[in-house]
């Protein structure tokens, strides 16, 4: 069901659905159409992960297509990731290679972890070089008035979440990582959490060729109404708009309670 609202933020695509089980079923169904259009149109799919608690649900729901998925032309990377090795409970990796990896047959070779358990700026550092080099990217730092093109991957999807602050990866209202605009990934202090994150920056996420909110639970009601609601782009998912590619959401009535 898409609703009819008056909104300011305008995404290509905003579709309520009633329930959490509903939302995985259409997180799913959009994950495995996006699949089979990028690899018709260029024989492989690369996905951006989201972590948190929201997504862990679609990704067991998606493991269930474990002999009907191309998981062999999907390769899988991370929007951002805590400074945490891979077996700590808060690590994104860890979430998804419960709910999914160890449940399916994706090669390892397709699945870019970041490697947290270097530390922020470190791993940042590294899984900006694994991006410029799966994506033959050109090297380094622009220098300045060089062309921006050709300088960012472009995800055929990157799956994102929202705080109840409207930050997304780990790109929170105020923190350094909002002005970046030529790393591709980068270490984050986040002052509310007094840790350090590793993110994808919005260079990144804009250029995908398709951005996807996925958002559940009266407790992100508040924040839903205030980012389609307001002008500007006071919060981080407010930042979120594909220059070439498309902007979706979708959420469940209980979040879009306010709309
Ligand atoms: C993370 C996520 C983060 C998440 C939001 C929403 O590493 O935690 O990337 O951006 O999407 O915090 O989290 P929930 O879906 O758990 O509310």
């Amino acid at each position: 069901m898409v609703k009819n609202i008056t909104h300011v933020h305008k995404p290509d695509y905003l579709m309520v659905v009633a329930d959490v089980d509903a939302l995985n079923r259409a997180v799913v169904d959009e994950i495995k159409t996006a699949a089979e259009a990028a690899i018709g149109e260029h024989g492989r799919f690369t996905i951006a992960l989201s972590g948190g608690n929201t997504p862990r649900a679609v990704y067991a729901l998606l493991a269930e297509n474990k002999d009907s998925f191309p998981w062999a032309k999907t390769f899988f990377f991370f929007g951002d990731e805590r400074s945490v090795p891979p077996d700590h409970p808060d690590s994104n990796y860890r979430m998804v290679n419960e709910a999914l990896f160890s449940r399916v047959p994706v090669p390892a070779t397709n699945i870019f972890r970041v490697p947290a358990e270097l530390g922020a700026a470190k791993a940042a550092e590294r899984y900006e070089m694994v991006l410029r080099e799966f994506f033959q990217l050109q090297p380094g730092k622009l220098q300045p008035g060089e062309l921006q093109s050709g300088q960012f991957p472009r995800f055929d999807l990157i799956l994102l979440g929202m705080g109840d602050e409207g930050h997304t990866a780990s790109l929170f209202p105020g923190s350094p990582a909002m002005a970046e605009t030529s790393r591709l990934v980068v270490s984050n202090w986040v002052e509310k959490l007094k840790t350090d994150r590793i993110t994808f920056t919005f260079p990144v996420i804009n250029n995908a060729g398709e951005a996807m909110f996925v958002v559940a639970g009266a407790g992100k009601a508040e924040i839903v109404k205030e980012v389609f609601t307001t002008e500007g782009e006071k919060y981080p998912v407010q930042h979120v708009h594909p220059q070439h590619g498309r902007l979706l959401w979708i959420v469940d009535q209980a979040a879009a309670s306010l709309l």
